[in-house]
């Protein structure tokens, strides 16, 4: 298929796009030949980059079943890309019909696609916001009339915070996000690391440096401590696959090779 069904009618369709080759690495429709191009010399530079993203979103989708069945029915996505092949509101509204989703994303393709995807769906949003403005995205999402902070929601962060470095306070951020929440609310976090990896990764990364979407590897413990004062459930912070795989049998050979951590953390604040 050469054209994705029914593009947003803004969309350049002349020049790839990080948002469209990222759908197509996850088995999506809304990209396009010019994006296939870009994501064949990418794959062919970075073998492993395919099964990283999918194996992030699988996480992504254990996560949001997980939160379905604690009772959580509305979910924050922050750095949601395009909503495609299986996700969140997909996933959460399977289960849940009256589940709210609002997404949030910087890049303005993927807020179009998204928009054009969700068109129809009144229980989903798409704000295009930066997650270094966790106040506005708070504001702008409990606006939309599908969150609302006075009970529990599920925050999700996933393959969103590495693309913030030190010099813009992370930490402050995930401050935000966390007290803006009421007890019993959940924090999702997937985020690339250099522990455990090999030289020939680390030396890419150090490439990656070089281009606009520069991302920052952090430690385990830098992961834990976006968790601040939120409890972090079974089993920690762990490799992906290793995150409540739905059968043991779903976990690679080598769980670290996708050189990301996921967490799950509550809000187990007592009130008052
Ligand atoms: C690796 S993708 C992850 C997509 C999805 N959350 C998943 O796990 O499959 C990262 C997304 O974060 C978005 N992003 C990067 N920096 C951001 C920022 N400062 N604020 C909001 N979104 C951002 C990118 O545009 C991209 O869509």
């Amino acid at each position: 298929m050469d054209q994705p069904s029914g593009p947003p009618t803004e969309i350049d369709m002349t020049r790839p796009s990080a948002a469209r080759v990222y759908d197509y690495f996850l088995g999506g429709a809304h990209n396009f030949e010019i994006d296939r191009q870009l994501a064949a010399q990418i794959a062919s530079m970075t073998p492993n980059l395919a099964d990283t993203m999918r194996a992030g979103r699988a996480l992504l989708r254990r996560a949001v079943r997980v939160l379905v069945a604690e009772g959580i029915d509305q979910f924050l996505d922050i750095g949601s890309g395009i909503p495609t092949v299986g996700n969140v509101h997909e996933v959460a509204q399977a289960a849940n019909p009256e589940a709210r989703i609002v997404y949030v994303d910087i890049d303005p393709v993927a807020v179009a696609h998204s928009r054009s995807i969700l068109a129809g769906n009144d229980r989903c949003a798409v704000l295009h916001a930066d997650l270094r403005e966790p106040e506005r995205i708070l504001a702008e999402a409990t606006a939309t009339g599908l969150i609302d902070l006075e009970r529990p929601v599920a925050i999700l962060l996933a393959g969103v915070v590495h693309f913030i470095p030190d010099v813009d306070d992370p930490a402050a951020i995930l401050t935000t996000l966390r007290e803006a929440t009421v007890p019993g609310s959940y924090l999702l976090i997937s985020h690339s690391t250099f522990e455990d990896q090999p030289q020939e990764m680390l030396d890419a990364q150090r490439l990656s440096a070089r281009t606009s979407t520069e991302i920052t590897l952090r430690s385990k413990a830098e992961v834990a401590g976006f968790f601040g004062d939120f409890t972090i459930l079974e089993p920690g912070v762990v490799h992906m696959p290793l995150w409540r795989p739905d059968v043991p049998s779903d976990v690679d050979e080598q769980p670290a090779r996708f050189g990301a951590f996921g967490a799950l953390g509550r809000n187990d604040r007592t009130v008052g």
